[in-house]
Parts: C-alpha cells; sequence; structure tokens
C-alpha cells in the first residue's frame, strides 16, 4: 500500500469528483495521505476533509510565496488547529526565491515564527524550497528544526545538499518530477539517498508525473513515482510501497491503524 505524504486534495479543482478522485487512488493501491492546506481557504478545506474520511492526514501552514499576507489571525488560526488529532505537520512552509511577491526578509521571519512554533508543539515540518536551498539550510540548522525533523518536499537538489538536510532529521520526497526526461539530477539524487529516508507525494493537483505531465494529478499517480524510485534502487514496487510507508509512519508519529474508507 502507498502513502501520498502530500496532496492538495482540499484544492477546489476537486470538488467536482472528490469521491472519484479517492476512489481511483483506492485503486492504485494508496491507503494513506496527507492534506496540505497552506493558505487561508485551504486551511479552511482540510478539516471537513479530515473528519469525514480515515486514511487522511493533515498539515496546516502558511506558504513562502504569499508571506507578506500573513496576518496575527492567520497564525493564531494556524497555532489554535494544529492541535487537531489528525494533523501530523506543519506545513508546508519555506522560501521560494522564484517569485518575488513576498522579500526575503519576509519569508525568513514568517520561515522562523513557523519553525519555532513546530518545535514547541513537537510536530515535524514540511519544507517547501525553490530556488533557496542554502538560506533554507541555514535557517533550519539556526532554529534547531533537527528536533522535530520533516519533510523535504518535491525535492530537487543534489545528493550533497540531500545529505545535509538528512543530517537536520529530515527525509527526501520525490514527486512527478522524478519521472521527466530532464530529471536527472533528481534521479541521480534518489539512487544516492538511502531507502530509510525516502519517501513519495504527488503534490496534487501539480507536478502530475509522466504520461500524464500538465494534466491535473491525483494521488493515485504517486504509484508512478513510486515505480520510478523501485527501478532506480533496483527493488520491486511491493518493497518501495513498504518502505516509503514505513518512513512516512514514522517521520509523522503515525500508526498502521486506519485506510481510506
Ligand atoms: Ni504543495
Amino acid at each position: 500500500m502507498l502513502f501520498d505524504t502530500h496532496t492538495h486534495i482540499n484544492d477546489d479543482v476537486f470538488d467536482g469528483d472528490f469521491s472519484d478522485v479517492l476512489q481511483r487512488a483506492r485503486e492504485a493501491g494508496v491507503d494513506r495521505m496527507v492534506v496540505v492546506g497552506c493558505d487561508r481557504p485551504l486551511i479552511g478545506k482540510v478539516f471537513p476533509i479530515l473528519d469525514h474520511y480515515d486514511g487522511l492526514y493533515g498539515a496546516i501552514g502558511w506558504n513562502p510565496e504569499d508571506a507578506v499576507d500573513m496576518t496575527e489571525e492567520d497564525f493564531s488560526l494556524i497555532t489554535r488547529n494544529l492541535d487537531h488529532p489528525k494533523i501530523v505537520a506543519l506545513g508546508e512552509i519555506g522560501l521560494d526565491y522564484h517569485w518575488d511577491k513576498s522579500p526575503k526578509t519576509v519569508q525568513h521571519a514568517v520561515f522562523r515564527r513557523q519553525i519555532r512554533l513546530a518545535v514547541q508543539k513537537g510536530l515535524p515540518l514540511i519544507i517547501h524550497n525553490r530556488e533557496a536551498t542554502e538560506d533554507t539550510e541555514q535557517i533550519l540548522r539556526e532554529e534547531r528544526a533537527d528536533t522535530v525533523g520533516g519533510v523535504m518536499h518535491c525535492y530537487s537538489d543534489d545528493w550533497p545538499w540531500a545529505r545535509k538536510f538528512i543530517e537536520l532529521n529530515f527525509y527526501i520526497s520525490f514527486g512527478g518530477p522524478l519521472t521527466f526526461k530532464n530529471a536527472g539530477l533528481q534521479r541521480e539524487t534518489a539512487a544516492r539517498v538511502p531507502l530509510d529516508r525516502l519517501l513519495i507525494e504527488t503534490d496534487c493537483p501539480y507536478l502530475s508525473p509522466q504520461p500524464f505531465r500538465g494534466k491535473r494529478n491525483e494521488p493515485a499517480r504517486v504509484r508512478l513515482v513510486a515505480e520510478k524510485l523501485a527501478g532506480i534502487k533496483g527493488v520491486s514496487l511491493a518493497e518501495i510501497a513498504e518502505i516509503t510507508s514505513e518512513n512516512a509512519e514514522r517521520c509523522f508519529h503515525i500508526g498502521r491503524f486506519s485506510q481510506i474508507n
């Protein structure tokens, strides 16, 4: 059974066929997933989903691109809701230098504040890093994020950086891009990451794996990521499924008891 560690099935694009999406996930062998809410509307939509379905866990946090928009009200909304029993991580949070909507200084402040909150709550982090690897690593180190660890989501850097994040108690999560033709670097990195530090994800509705690149992504397709990863590691799909599920359980401190129903 597969564990998709990063989904946005709370996105409006799934409103029309939500139960079909979950059905296809089940048919593909995906029995658990994390639903990530990282702005006001998406955070609001996490909880009705968690309360309604088994096998679904949640993560909430404020994304870096919109760091300038985060109000005290938003911060306290996140703080309060982290105590929900099915919230297993704080995220996705981090740094994104691709977009210039939020200045770096504001992104750093919002990132640091949320890491401190996670450390205080004892919750692992889900980290979004785009074109900001050096600063991401430095801030995680300075804020003692290693005390809670977490996930480097949709990892796209090289192995030497991956090793630094692993030393900080993080797992390395691969998504659809691992299947892209031009993703030699990701595949090389995946080949080097120890099996007990690997996770898989879709980041749906984004980043559909081949042969669906450019189309709306959904949790069922984490199977294509798992197949690619199994090929890279030279193990069976069943073994990759088992290992990455166990890693997710360890990372998020959750048991094997529940599945999607
Ligand atoms: Ni995401």
